[in-house]
C-alpha cells in the first residue's frame, strides 16, 4: 500500500495508535488525531497529547510520515482542517479508519441526558463526521480507496448498562452500508470491524468490571469462546489493514467480528 494516505482517529493510544503503525508498516503516511482530554460522562481517563506525540513517533520510526490534531471528532470544521492539511502535506487520502470512542455505563433508562449525548456523539455522530469530512478528498483523488468504522460486539447484539453504547454501534453498521452503496461506484469501499473485549484502557478499566460483577449476564455475553481473556490491539489492527488493502478488493459493506468467539454466546 506503498504511497497511499490513511487518517485515523482515536489514535493517541489502544486500537487507535496500533491501527495508525500497522497502517505505516503496510507502507502508509499516516494522519492521526485524538481528543487529548476527558470527556464529563466518560468515567475512565482518556488519551493524552504525549500520547498522540508518542504516537507520531512510532509512526515516523516505520520510516512513514505522520501529521496529527489534537480535535473532537463531534468538531466537523476541525476534521475539515485536519483532512485538509494531511492533503497539503503528505499528498493524498486513500483511506479513514473511523476509530475514536467512548463509553458508559448505566441501565438505558437511567442514563442522563448528558451519558446519552457524549456516548451517540463521538460514537455515531463523530462517526459520520469523519466519513463527511474524508470522503470528498477519497472523491478528489479519483483513485478509490477504504473507509474502515470500528463498532463492537455491540453492534449485533444488545448488551445491558450499555444500551448508548450499543445503540450508537449498531447505528454505524447502517452509516456503513448506506455509505457503502453511495461510494460503490467510486471503489471506495466501506467496512466495520466488530472487536470483543480488547485490552485497552477502555476494555480493562475498572468501570467495565464493575459493570459485568453487577450484571453476571452481561459478563457472560461479553465472555470469549476461544480460551483468552480479551482480544489484543494488534488483532483489530489485522483486519483493518485487511479490509484497507486490495486483498479485500471485492468486500465492501461487510461488518467482521475479532471477537473470539463472543457473538457465539
Ligand atoms: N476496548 C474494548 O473492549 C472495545 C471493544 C469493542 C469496540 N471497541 C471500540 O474500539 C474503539 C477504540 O477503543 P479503545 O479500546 O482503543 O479505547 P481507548 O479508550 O483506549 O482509546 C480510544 C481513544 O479515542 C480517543 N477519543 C475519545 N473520544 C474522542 C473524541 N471525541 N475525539 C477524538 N478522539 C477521541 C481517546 O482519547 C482515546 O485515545 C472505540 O470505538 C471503541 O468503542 C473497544
Amino acid at each position: 500500500m506503498e504511497g497511499r494516505v490513511a487518517l485515523v482517529t482515536g489514535a493517541a493510544r489502544g486500537q487507535g495508535r496500533s491501527h495508525a503503525i500497522a497502517l505505516a508498516r503496510a507502507g502508509l503516511d499516516v494522519a492521526v488525531c485524538d481528543l487529548a482530554g476527558p470527556l464529563a460522562t466518560v468515567p475512565y481517563p482518556l488519551g493524552t497529547a504525549e500520547e498522540l506525540a508518542e504516537t507520531v513517533g512510532l509512526v515516523e520510526a516505520e520510516g512513514r510520515r505522520c501529521v496529527s490534531a489534537v480535535l473532537d471528532v463531534r468538531d466537523g470544521a476541525a476534521l475539515a482542517e485536519l483532512v485538509a492539511r494531511t492533503v497539503a502535506t503528505l499528498g493524498r487520502l486513500d483511506t479513514l479508519v473511523a476509530n475514536a470512542g467512548v463509553i458508559s455505563y448505566g441501565a438505558a433508562w437511567e442514563l442522563s441526558d448528558a451519558q446519552w449525548d457524549e456516548v451517540v456523539g463521538v460514537n455515531l455522530t463523530g462517526v459520520w463526521r469523519s466519513c463527511r469530512a474524508a470522503v470528498p478528498a477519497m472523491l478528489a483523488g479519483g483513485e478509490g480507496g477504504a473507509i474502515v468504522i470500528v463498532t463492537s460486539t455491540a453492534a449485533l447484539k444488545g448488551l445491558g448498562r450499555m444500551a448508548h453504547y450499543a445503540a450508537a454501534k449498531h447505528g454505524c453498521i447502517g452509516l456503513a452500508r448506506s455509505l457503502a452503496l453511495e461510494l460503490a461506484p467510486h471503489r471506495i469501499r466501506v467496512n466495520c470491524v466488530a472487536p470483543g473485549g480488547v485490552r485497552t484502557p477502555m476494555g480493562t478499566s475498572t468501570q467495565m468490571q464493575e459493570a459485568m460483577e453487577a450484571d453476571p449476564d452481561l459478563a457472560r455475553t461479553l465472555t470469549a469462546a476461544l480460551p483468552v481473556d480479551l482480544v489484543e490491539p494488534a488483532d483489530v489492527s489485522a483486519a483493518v489493514v485487511w479490509l484497507c488493502s486490495d486483498a479485500a478488493r471485492h468486500v465492501t459493506g461487510a461488518v467482521l467480528p475479532v471477537d473470539a468467539g463472543t457473538l457465539l454466546r
